[in-house]
């Protein structure tokens, strides 16, 4: 083990806090199952709406039981998804609209629909990520059922501008829904202002334990149960309650509300200085994302002439936690599908590494990564058959 340890993988998975954990430990003895009419019952369920409403202030709903509580961002998606399934079935309004760059659970969920025979857009991204408004446009109609746009991008960190997506998707009759996995802790959301019907979230993003999430949906919106059971969630999703995931989450959403304006000055200005240090120390990067409407702690570089995996590799023999924009699938290293639709051609894309950083990331940590990086990229580049320069400007 290197006995350095910088971890810049934020956008992949956060450390418990501190103060979620204390209360975490706490809460390991609210046993009680919440749907229970006793006393100890009630007082869980307490717990539970405190939690609510806590969710729901960090989101801006101003009701508190429009936030159900899921497993996670990958079920609140699905949720969704499999409502437009049924509704596809029964109702003339068959069309769904998303975008090439949704992570996977979108992706493959609207994928599923369209194997089931249901009309699909994915509509493309600009070369920073945003998607193709005049495409979009195109796209409305009185057939669409549901506009679901990703609020942020967890690869490049790319911020679409949800509030007029909406707008234009209503102005049509259709249902909206955004993932804002990523968004939610790292940038203003508010339902409110997006006018959004169904937003998506999930706790480990911002501090909090894994395996909890929420689902908000605007009152009335049409929802179908992926799970079916019991009457928790207003029957809108069974199973007894996670009363340690739902604490914790409430905990880490109170604190992410609270720290919002102090974590994006503080993630935005370390972020920069470590660009600023990889420009000027490497040559022939290239950065993704949008240079204006990105999450203050995502930087995504392309490398060319350097190999995604490798860099990955060397930088975590230094104790440097980052990720690729590769997934690697069944033995096979794919490009990375977000940064193809940006238009990278799979050069560019394998040869790109996120660094996502937290609120625990330190000036030293940023200096240190900025130092290591140049001989890596330097060593993995001599040993390529392909020069920088020219992958650079291939794509
Ligand atoms: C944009 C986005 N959506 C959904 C998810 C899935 O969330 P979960 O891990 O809670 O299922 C993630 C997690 O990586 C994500 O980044």
């Amino acid at each position: 083990m290197a006995s350095k340890f910088v971890y810049m993988d934020y956008n992949a998975t956060t450390p418990l806090r501190p103060e979620v954990k204390d209360l975490m430990k706490d809460a390991l003895d609210v046993y009680a199952n919440a749907s229970s009419m006793h006393e100890s019952g009630r007082r869980a369920r307490a717990e539970i709406e405190k939690a609510r409403a806590q969710v729901a202030s960090l989101i801006d709903a101003s009701n508190p039981q429009t936030v159900f509580f899921t497993s996670g961002g990958s079920e609140s998606n699905n949720t969704v998804f499999m409502t437009m399934y049924h509704l596809a079935k029964k109702g003339t309004r068959k069309k769904i609209i998303t975008t090439a760059i949704e992570h996977p659970c979108v992706l493959n969920s609207a994928k599923y629909l369209q194997d089931e025979g249901f009309p699909v857009v994915f509509l493309p991204v600009d070369a920073d990520g945003r998607i193709d408004m005049e495409r979009y446009r195109k796209e409305l109609g009185p057939d669409v059922l549901l506009v679901s746009v990703m609020a942020a991008n967890n690869e490049i960190g790319t911020v679409e501008d949800i509030a007029e997506i909406a707008r234009l998707a209503k102005e049509n009759g259709a249902l909206v829904h955004t993932d804002a996995t990523q968004a939610v802790g790292k940038i203003p959301v508010s339902v409110k202002a997006w006018n959004v019907d169904y937003l998506t979230m999930s706790c480990h993003k911002i501090y909090g334990p894994k395996g909890i999430g929420a689902l908000y949906i605007r009152q009335g919106a049409p929802i179908e149960p992926l799970i079916r059971g019991g009457h928790q969630e207003a029957g809108v999703r069974a199973g007894t309650y996670n009363n340690l995931g739902i604490i914790g989450f409430g905990k880490a959403a109170e604190l992410a509300k609270a720290e919002l304006d102090e974590y994006r000055e503080h993630v935005g200005a370390l972020r920069n200085r470590l660009r600023d240090k990889i420009k000027a120390s490497i040559p022939h990067v290239r950065i993704n994302g949008h240079p204006e409407f990105v999450l203050p702690n995502t930087l995504n570089v392309s490398f060319p002439g350097a190999e995604g995996e490798s860099i990955l590799l060397y930088l975590d023999l230094a104790g440097i936690q980052v990720s690729t924009g590769s997934a690697c699938a069944s033995g096979s290293l794919d490009p990375s599908h977000v940064l193809l639709a940006t238009g990278l051609g799979p050069e560019l894309a394998h040869g790109s590494i996120r660094f996502s950083l937290g609120k625990y990331t330190t000036e030293e940590e940023v200096d240190y990564v900025a130092a290591q990086l140049p001989p890596i990229i330097e060593r993995l580049r001599k040993m390529s058959t392909v020069s920088a320069e020219d992958a650079l400007t291939q794509h």
